[in-house]
Formats: C-alpha cells, sequence, structure tokens
C-alpha cells in the first residue's frame, strides 16, 4: 500500500468540496492515494479530443462510457484525453491502478488494464463534478483492496435488470468491482435454469408480496402466472445483459447459489431433493442422496456457462442440519465418508462442490460456517459472523472476504430509530462502517490474504427499489473508501463531506439516497454523563430476573453508573433481560429526597428487542416496607417500532426514602427487555 502524498492545499479543497472554492475541486471518493494538485485547470467537456490506446474492447468500452459521460459537460474545453494501457506503470502495482497527468491541453491515464483507465476516468468525473473542471497536476492511485462489493439479496424481493443495472453505475462510479447476487433462497429463486424448470415456474413465486407477511403466513408457493402472483426471475438472457453490462463498468458479478441450507424453495419443487421427500417441510438438501449432487452440479453448469466469474458462492450458512441424523442416506454417508458429526458432514457436500467448481476452472466462496468441520482445500471465506471467521481462514492460509455484520450489514438502521423506517439490524450509521479495517490486529503476511471487502443487503423487510437505494447509499460509500484508500488517511469528518457531496449528486441522478446532511445523529444522552442520585451506590438483582451474560453492559453497577447507551442496545451500554423481566433495589446508602425514579427502554421488533408491559416503581426506608409510587401498564404490539420511551415517576413533592425498588415485566411476546440507567433524582 502506497502512502499518500497530499499538499495541504489540496486537503483544505477537499474538506470544503461541497462549495466552490478559489483553486480548483477536489473531491473524490473514494480518496486517491497520491496526490499534487496546483492552480491550473483542465475543462471538461463534450468537445474533449477522446484518444484511447487500449486492446480493442476496452476502446470500445471506454470511447463508449467516456462520450456518454462528457455529454453531461457543456462547457467548450478542446483539450485532449489520452488513455493508455502499458505493459507497466511508474509507481503502480496493482492493475486497477492508473497514473494520471492534468495540464491545462490535456490529460494522459496511463494504466495496465481497462480497469485501470476507467478508475482514472471516475476521478476526472468526480473532481469535475462541481465546476466542470480538473485541477491540474498529477495523481497516482491504486486499491488497497482487490475485492471490493457490494452483495444485494434478489430473493426476499425480487428486483429487475433495470434496478441491478442503475446500482453498477453508481457502484461502478465509486471504483468497487464486485456485486455479489443472492439469487436463490427460501423466498425464492430468481435465475432461470434450462433444466430445472420448476425453480422458476413455481418456486419463484408466492402470493404476498411482503416477505414479513409471506415468511409469517403459509409461506406457500404458486405456479408463475397465478392471479396476484408476486415473484420473478431473471431469465439467461436477462443474466447475460447484466453480466455484460456490468463488465462494461468492470465490475464481476458474482451469483450465489445456497447450499446445503436456505434451500426450502428447492425442496419444494424437487422434494427428493430433501432428507423426508415432502415438500414444504425442509431446509436442507439431503447430503447422503446422489441426487442432490446432480442438482447441484447441474445447475452450477448452467450458472458457470451464464458467469465469467472467477468466484461462484455456494453459500454455506445456517444450516439447521435437524434433519440429517435422522435420514439413513445421510447417515449412511457419514459412516462410509467416516464423518463425526454433522458439521463434517455438510463439509463432505462442500468439498465435493468445492471439487466440482474447480473442474470447471474456478473458485469458491462461502459464509463463514463452511470453516465449520473442515474447510474446502481452495475456498475462500466470506466472514460475516463477526471477524473470526475471516481471522481463522488466513491463519488456515486461506483468502478472506471481509462483511462482519456489525459494520457491513446495510440492513441495519443507519440513523436514529426513530426517525427510519423499520430495520432489521441495531443503529449502524456512516461512521461505524467507515470505522473498520479489514486488516487490523492481522500481522502483514497474513494481511495479504484478506481479499477485500462487502457490504450486504439483505431484504426481508426492504420490498421497494426506493428502500433499497436508501439503506446501500451513502454507507457503501464508505465500504468502497475502506476498500481502495490508505487507512493511515482516514479522517471520518472529512469523508462526511465527500459522502454529503455524492449524495448530492446521487439524489440528482435519480437515487433515493439517505439525507446524509440531515442525519439526526447518536443520541445526546449517549454522550452526557448523567447526575443520577445512584451513582456510585448499591443495586441488588433479584435471583430470577438476572441479567443477560450477552449483554451485560459491564456488570452489577451498570444501572447505576451515570452512563446511557446510545441508539442501539449492542453498544455495551445498554443490559439485556431474557428471563422476563427486570427486579433491582438500589440502596442509596442513607435515607434521602428523591423527586424521580426514570428508566429507558428501546423496542426494535425485529430483533425481539421490547419495552416492558408493567413497569412498578417502589420506595422504601428499609427495604421491607415498600410504598408503591408507579404502576405504568403497557400494550406491547407486535410490528409497532416505537424504538425508546421512558417509564418512570416523578413528583414536585419530594419524598424521603434509601431503598428504590424497580421492576419491569415483559409482555406476552417475552423476548429482550434493555435499559441503561435506573436515573435517580
Ligand atoms: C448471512 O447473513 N446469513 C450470511
Amino acid at each position: 500500500m502506497k502512502k499518500i502524498h497530499i499538499y495541504i492545499l489540496v486537503l483544505l479543497v477537499a474538506v470544503a468540496c461541497n462549495k466552490p472554492v478559489e483553486t480548483n475541486n477536489y473531491c473524490v471518493l473514494p480518496l486517491p492515494q497520491n496526490v499534487e494538485l496546483n492552480n491550473k485547470t483542465f475543462a471538461l467537456s463534450k468537445a474533449n479530443k477522446l484518444i484511447v490506446d487500449a486492446p480493442e474492447e476496452d476502446k470500445r468500452i471506454l470511447e463508449e462510457y467516456i462520450t456518454a459521460s462528457l455529454s453531461e459537460f457543456a462547457n467548450n474545453g478542446k483539450g485532449t484525453i489520452r488513455l493508455v494501457v502499458k505493459d507497466s506503470v511508474a509507481g503502480i502495482s496493482s492493475h486497477e491502478g492508473y497514473s494520471m497527468t492534468i495540464a491545462p491541453k490535456e490529460i494522459t491515464v496511463e494504466a495496465t488494464s481497462g480497469a485501470g483507465l476507467f478508475y482514472g476516468i471516475q476521478t476526472i468525473l468526480q473532481m469535475a463534478r462541481e465546476n466542470s473542471t480538473v485541477a491540474c497536476g498529477k495523481i497516482t492511485d491504486e486499491p488497497a483492496f482487490e475485492y471490493r462489493g457490494l452483495m444485494l439479496d434478489v430473493s426476499r424481493h425480487f428486483f429487475d435488470k433495470e434496478f441491478i443495472k442503475k446500482q453498477i453505475d453508481a457502484i461502478a462510479h465509486f471504483k468497487m468491482n464486485r456485486l455479489h447476487l443472492h439469487l436463490t433462497d427460501a423466498a425464492g429463486w430468481r435465475i432461470e435454469i434450462k433444466k430445472y424448470p420448476r425453480l422458476t415456474n413455481f418456486a419463484a413465486w408466492r402470493k404476498p408480496g411482503l416477505w414479513k407477511d409471506w415468511w409469517f403466513g403459509d409461506r406457500l408457493y404458486v405456479n408463475e402466472g397465478t392471479e396476484g402472483a408476486y415473484g420473478g426471475y431473471y431469465t439467461q438472457d436477462d443474466i447475460r445483459e447484466i453480466v455484460k453490462y456490468a463488465q462494461e463498468r468492470y465490475i464481476t458479478i458474482i451469483p450465489e447459489i445456497e447450499m446445503p441450507a436456505h434451500s426450502e424453495e428447492v425442496l419444494t419443487a424437487y422434494p427428493e431433493l430433501s432428507c423426508t421427500h415432502e415438500p414444504y417441510k425442509q431446509a436442507d438438501f439431503c447430503i447422503g442422496n446422489e441426487k442432490t449432487y446432480e442438482f447441484l452440479e447441474n445447475v452450477l453448469s448452467e450458472v458457470i456457462e451464464l458467469f465469467p466469474s472467477e468466484y461462484i458462492h455456494i453459500g454455506g450458512d445456517e444450516a439447521g442440519k435437524a434433519s440429517w441424523p435422522h435420514c439413513p442416506l445421510c447417515q449412511k454417508r457419514m459412516k462410509e465418508e467416516n464423518l463425526k458429526d454433522v458439521n463434517e458432514l455438510q463439509s463432505y457436500l462442500i468439498q465435493r462442490i468445492e471439487k466440482f467448481v474447480n473442474s470447471k476452472g474456478r473458485q469458491i466462496i462461502g459464509w463463514d460456517e463452511i470453516l465449520d468441520g473442515g474447510l474446502a482445500p481452495n475456498a475462500t471465506v466470506m466472514s460475516w459472523r463477526g471477524t473470526e471467521g475471516g481471522l481463522a481462514a488466513v491463519n488456515s492460509g486461506h483468502k478472506a472476504i471481509m462483511t462482519p455484520g456489525g459494520y457491513c450489514y446495510l440492513d441495519s438502521y443507519q440513523d436514529a430509530p426513530h426517525t427510519q423506517p423499520m430495520a432489521f439490524g441495531p443503529y449502524m450509521p456512516l461512521d461505524k462502517v467507515y470505522s473498520y479495517n479489514p486488516i487490523e490486529g492481522i500481522e502483514a503476511e497474513k494481511a495479504k490474504l484478506i481479499h477485500g471487502i462487502q457490504g450486504n443487503l439483505w431484504v426481508e423487510y426492504i420490498p421497494t427499489e426506493e428502500m433499497v437505494e436508501y439503506m446501500i447509499y451513502p454507507r457503501i460509500l464508505a465500504i468502497a473508501e475502506i476498500g481502495w484508500s490508505n487507512p493511515a488517511e482516514r479522517n471520518f469528518a472529512e469523508f462526511r463531506e465527500r459522502a454529503i457531496n455524492a449524495v448530492e449528486w446521487l439524489r440528482g441522478k435519480g437515487y433515493n439516497a439517505f439525507d446524509l446532511k440531515n442525519e439526526f445523529g447518536q443520541r445526546k444522552e449517549a454522550s452526557q454523563e448523567s447526575d443520577n442520585l445512584a451513582k456510585g451506590k448499591s443495586i441488588v438483582y433479584a435471583e430470577n430476573a438476572p441479567y443477560s451474560n450477552s449483554y451485560t453492559a459491564g456488570g452489577d453497577n451498570a444501572l447505576i453508573d451515570g452512563v446511557h447507551g446510545g441508539w442501539t442496545y449492542t453498544d455495551k451500554k445498554w443490559q439485556g433481560f431474557i428471563s422476563g423481566g427486570i427486579d433491582v433495589t438500589i440502596d442509596l446508602g442513607e435515607e434521602i429526597e428523591i423527586t424521580s425514579v426514570h428508566a429507558d427502554f428501546m423496542q426494535m421488533c425485529i430483533p425481539d428487542v421490547w419495552m416492558p408491559a408493567e413497569v412498578t416503581i417502589a420506595l422504601s426506608s428499609d427495604n421491607c416496607n415498600f410504598n408503591t409510587v408507579a404502576e405504568i401498564k403497557h400494550n406491547v404490539v407486535r410490528d409497532e417500532e416505537l424504538s425508546f420511551k421512558n417509564y418512570g415517576w416523578e413528583s414536585d413533592k419530594a419524598i424521603k426514602a434509601r431503598y428504590v425498588r424497580y421492576t419491569a415485566k415483559s409482555g406476552k411476546q417475552g423476548g429482550w427487555l434493555f435499559t441503561d440507567e435506573i436515573e435517580i433524582k
């Protein structure tokens, strides 16, 4: 990775990138690696002369792309843009890197591939966004990571090829180079496979359009053409069109075909591939049955024909494995292959599929569960359950792509939950995503095996195109910058300015990007220490209402430490209770006058976090006789995203007490209660 060298002038300009600046504009995202600019400018216009010296296919792609892009620049600059592919370029080691000299009459971009030239062009287009001119000077730039991806789930809700192409345009502009399509899952199979027509004339369709209505309803599939059927799939011609469109923007489409789990739709269309041979009963393929391999290999053969990608993603996540111990064929397989448990059985399938995929000249990627039971010899691991899977992969000499849920899952809230549509995961704003460093704590030799980073958008609760874009942008820009730029030069405040500028551009282009400029931001209580009278005093938890070991918030003093949590229960400041309630007694050490007792709770339906149904607050002088001062009832409603609510008591007239008992009970739905502080004043 190269050291960034940016002159102070440029940095100042960068910070102010959304305003016209005296010298020139410099608002590139991801931040280039080496930049030296001066006060002169090159005028970008549709009248620029274009000279492309590159292999034929790259020349065609680049000429078409640049001509279309320049048509938006109305001024009358007559300078030349010269693009050259060479065997080597000084200062560049990646085939995606570029070196660019900008003079008033000519821009020359050199690279060792068409991709490098394409990325140089993105830099030029971004620099010219503000006033159609590009600052003169020199930029030498290349990516930190080879793999810079976005994953889109098109199973839970289906998005057509035009929408996919629109997203390809956007992510290419930010120098991303992979689009991973999650093509198959219970909610619908989304790619035409000639040999298995029921996958798309049946298993791609359902009645309720909204995933949650279907998943929590009948979970039935219907035949294509049924009145009111929701769904869809990409024909093989659609796939060829998407792949070609992506190639022309130097993006590789990675198809994901799920196995052995998340396969309810396949096993209903073709029930003989499950352990029990019953439709609607199984999510996991039967690993003992040879027909499973025949099916998977036939499907993968068609997939490999359609997608030139080196990588084929074979899923591998979240297998329930429940039917395998009872299935005679799976048991026979375990015996014959000397497999000691169901993890090894899963690994048998993955390894066998890997051999098949390798025999076609391709490699597999799998979610990090493919580590369980023994990793396939050449597999690349996509680390999603935290970073441990990725670390285990590189420690055993495998490549890893980092997509840890806490930083890279774009289906989580990007702003204060009460300001946002219901989301799957907890608060994960832009700065959280940006704070991730895929190689932090990994020794240099092993860090080379970290292939890159990916943002994932699962769409269980995201049924529309507008919502997909809202969740992707601008957080994918943080992923793009982590994937490309030098981590040593990362500065969130400065990045945020560039991201705001990019959001404006995206919105102008018709993308429904989140309005970053008007972000609500972190919960204000989280940055203020509370003047809780209970701070430093003692607290006793009733034996039948302990806090969970998974969410201790630091232990016994968490509710009286003066520290409030932010917008998420995962920030280690919220204490979690799963046993049905909270029952704590705070000892203030001596009788004092108090006028209020309050605690905050949150409700986030999808992760099963709820408001209490009942809260009681009682005061005592002797820890024996308690005087109930508040009894609060709340009707907990499923699907009601209340986010945050305060349950408390207050009085104009102070009451003397030494002990404060706070109890909160869950409603009938059970689940989690979270509170961060019991505040006594
Ligand atoms: C996953 O989120 N199940 C990979």
